[in-house]
């Protein structure tokens, strides 16, 4: 068969990890696709690094745009990442007529409204499953396994470096800092990993797959995002105490009207499938009228796995191609016609079970005080501990509530806050659990 030009821009981790696939595995490939996948050009500045790979003479380029405007290039990689350079290269790319993979997270979480629609006029197809994930195949479950489900509602971890942060912290006592050197060290963080540890990253993958799931269009602005920074090991020993492990998590749901889209840590029970998904690794619930409940776990960062993810849209991509063309599956899941613009709730209209640590003063009338206020704000204590864990003169009391608003857990902690017996910033930490009382 007539073989498929390759052009990649951007030779980093996981752009790496796709060149060192497509060449070590040439034979694997030609034997399940019969497409020839020639790698014509890999673009990028940075010429000493040693990449443990020997490209044929003429490949390895500085100049990405000569990837982007030589007629021969079928299909363009970008593995550059960020939102400048790599949303011009794409929109060139697209302008040509070429197909586009990317893995680029951030630039579709922002503008892959404008993005999609570009290529959806020019009649190319643009795919993303590593932009999700790593290897777990989300994004092709959603727009194609999936197909004759309504999604009701997903669950996911789906960063790498926090997993990895909370688990080293959970599992060994590691100090928070040296947990995220190491998801540094193995390749797992983003160049700048506070887009990780504050729940951006994870609030990027979250829009592209509510909008997946839900056939709204990506809206990265309306989704709460907290990150993991003010997680306590005090925090974690707690939910263990409880029978539960804090994870961050990426939640949707579908309302019907509207949906909800939050990222924050929750703690969710030892016995959920999501408490086992340590280290770097990600997984996601979804949970469909038809299939009911799925599962899916792998690992969602490094060189290797994320590159797997997009050797599969460089075979889907190259499959269209030789097999009549493009536009097989609508890029996001639904006919661009037909996606509605479903608002997402506010986070003070979630309604959750809550987590609550005030540090206190250890003296008669405090948990008075502070129940007198939850129960003014319509907020119903589940439990309380008070454990001898005095730091500074505080001790800490941990509450659990059952279901309430978190406009009125808002209320109430500013006001409890404000009490003289009561320490500053009470920790809050949502709960995710479907078998907790009401
Ligand atoms: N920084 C990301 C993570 C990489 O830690 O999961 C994959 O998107």
């Amino acid at each position: 068969m007539q073989p498929v030009n390759l052009g990649l821009i951007g030779c980093g981790t996981v752009g790496t990890g796709v060149a060192r696939l497509l060449l070590e595995r040439r034979q694997l490939l030609v034997e399940r696709t019969g497409i020839p996948l020639v790698l014509k050009y890999v673009a990028d500045l940075d010429h000493q690094t040693d990449r443990g790979i020997t490209f044929p003479p003429g490949v390895f380029i500085d100049d990405a745009w000569t990837v982007v405007n030589d007629p021969a290039v079928d299909i363009v990689i970008e593995m550059i990442g960020g939102t400048g350079i790599a949303r011009e290269l794409i929109m060139a790319a697209i302008a040509n007529g070429k197909q586009v993979v990317t893995a680029n997270k951030a630039l579709l979480a922002s503008q892959g409204n404008a993005l999609m629609q570009s290529a959806a006029a020019a009649g190319v197809d643009l795919a993303y499953e590593a932009s999700v994930g790593g290897c777990m195949p989300i994004v092709k479950s959603l727009r194609e396994a999936l197909v004759a489900n309504d999604i009701h509602a997903m669950v996911g971890i789906l960063n790498g470096t926090c997993n990895y942060i909370l688990s080293q912290i959970t599992e060994s006592g590691l100090p928070f800092d040296t947990a995220l050197s190491q998801a540094q060290a193995n390749g797992y963080a983003e160049a700048d990993p506070t887009l990780d540890i504050e729940g951006i990253d994870t609030a990027h993958k979250l829009a592209i797959l509510t909008a997946l799931a839900f056939g709204m269009r990506i809206n990265l602005d309306d989704i709460y995002i907290e990150g993991i920074t003010a997680i306590t090991p005090l925090d974690i020993q707690f939910a263990r105490d409880f029978g539960y492990r804090i994870k961050l998590l990426a939640i949707c749901k579908n309302h019907g009207a509207s949906v909800e889209a939050r990222v924050h840590p929750a703690m969710i029970p030892e016995k959920n499938i999501l408490s086992h998904v340590s280290g770097s690794l990600n997984a996601i619930t979804v949970s469909g009228h038809a299939a009911q409940d799925l599962f899916l776990s792998g690992r969602g960062a490094g060189m290797l796995p994320t590159a797997s993810a997009v050797l599969s849209d460089i075979v889907d991509l190259a499959r269209n191609l030789r097999c009549g063309g493009t536009g097989r599956v609508p890029l996001m899941g639904y006919q661009p016609d037909r996606i509605k613009p479903l608002p997402v709730l506010p986070m003070s209209e979630i309604v959750s079970h809550y987590y609550i640590r005030f540090a206190v003063q250890d003296r008669p009338g405090v948990l008075a005080a502070i129940a007198g206020i939850l129960g003014d704000n319509a907020i119903s204590i589940q439990s309380v501990q008070q454990k001898d864990r005095k730091t500074n003169g505080w001790v800490p009391i941990v509450m659990l509530t059952h279901h309430a608003k978190e406009a009125y857990i808002q209320k109430a902690l500013k006001e409890i806050g404000a009490l003289e017996v009561v320490g500053p910033a009470p920790m809050l930490i949502r709960i995710e659990d479907d078998n907790a009382q009401d």
